[in-house]
């Protein structure tokens, strides 16, 4: 990558002070970086610049046909002060295989986490020093061609933002209560579930808004093909844990790779426990519930971190989990990785990169 530019702000927003709410996404620190794209000349002139409005043609195929990418980061500040993130080579390799299902040229990964640490940098005096709280980090990328022909774009701008963040459900760690979708599919295989497109996010809004109006707060989805097996929800992979074994649904193309399940699991096996990725039937999991075996169930996700959920409801039918209340293995999974996110426990794995 060529050299950052720097054009920085000269009248910075005033930031939250701590004990201030920071709901989820919504309050944006002072600058954005920016690279752009076009074909037959690469990636070219790397910015960091004052996040302003985008100026795009009505006709960018970003607007059309959503050829459109994604990641979630977080950047976390630790006790001494320093700033550190988690296992950002993970993300810069899924946005890597993004761009390739959807015909984007891909951002040399190395530059993807150059870029993240370069605005974090930038950003410092906007990581929260409040406990749970960090810097969320949104890398994107989108087609800038004007073209109403369907085909991939000649021209890309890759952006990243950040928004200094709380805990993503406004019930912080109190278990969520989801729904479990059984009209609507949100993956099928061959198709994008397995990577982060706006698409895959613009197609669930329904059953979201259907959970909601019914006291849920996010939705579970089964497999496309027959209904029937566990994936995920959305914002979170999820894990359930069942008579002892923990189940999550194995990532064969339908299911987000998260970088928090991924890490989870390395870390149930550590502890010695049985993680089977085989795909589970969601009637197991309700039988599991009415015979006093369903001991857990959790989301994983960048945004979620680590989200008892204490109630399922599928077809009517509802299973109530630890009588609301966080299991243990969920909440020895959020105190270890909250730990070495923030830095209060020795990161044995290898998984945070200092920043500044
Ligand atoms: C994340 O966990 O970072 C995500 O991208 C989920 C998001 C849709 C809020």
């Amino acid at each position: 990558m060529q050299e950052i530019r720097y054009e920085l702000t000269k009248t910075p927003k005033k930031k939250p002070a701590p004990g201030d709410p920071l709901p989820f996404g919504t309050i944006f620190t002072d600058h954005m970086f920016v690279m752009d794209y076009q074909t037959g000349k690469g990636w070219y002139d790397p910015r960091i610049v004052p996040r302003v409005p985008l100026e795009l043609d009505p006709a960018a195929i970003v607007l059309h046909y959503a050829q459109e990418s994604f990641e979630g980061m977080k950047a976390y500040r630790t006790a001494d002060g320093s700033i550190q993130l988690f296992r950002p080579d993970r993300n810069a390799a899924r946005f890597h295989s993004t761009h390739d299902r959807i015909c984007m040229p891909p951002v040399p990964e190395d530059d993807f986490v150059t870029a993240v640490k370069a605005l974090v940098k930038t950003e410092k005096d906007w990581v929260p020093h409040q406990d749970g709280e960090s810097l969320y980090i949104r890398p994107f990328c989108i087609a800038t061609e004007p073209h109403l022909g369907v085909k991939a774009s000649d021209t890309y701008k890759f952006i990243i933002i950040c928004c200094p963040v709380g805990a993503y459900y406004p019930t912080g760690l109190n278990p969520v209560k989801i729904y479990v979708e059984d009209k609507y599919v949100r993956a099928t295989p061959g198709g994008t579930g397995y990577i982060k497109c706006g698409g895959n996010y613009a197609a669930s809004l329904i059953s979201q808004e259907t959970a909601e109006k019914l006291g849920y707060s996010q939705t579970l989805w089964l497999d496309g093909v027959e209904r029937k097996y566990v994936e995920e929800v959305g914002s979170m992979n999820c894990f359930f844990k069942i008579d002892g074994t923990i189940y999550t649904a194995p990532t064969v193309g339908t299911v987000l790779p998260g970088v928090t399940r991924m890490s989870c699991i390395a870390l149930l096996k550590k502890w010695g426990y049985t993680v089977s990725e085989e795909r589970l039937p969601i009637v197991d999991v309700m039988k599991a519930s009415k015979e006093g075996k369903l001991e857990e169930v959790f989301g994983t996700g960048t945004a979620a971190v680590i989200s008892p959920v204490g109630e399922l409801r599928y077809e009517g039918e509802v299973a109530h989990i630890n009588d609301g209340k966080i299991g243990e293995v969920t909440q020895k999974l959020y105190d270890t990785l909250t730990g070495i996110q923030w830095g209060r426990l020795p990161d044995d794995m290898g998984w945070t990169v200092k920043v500044c």
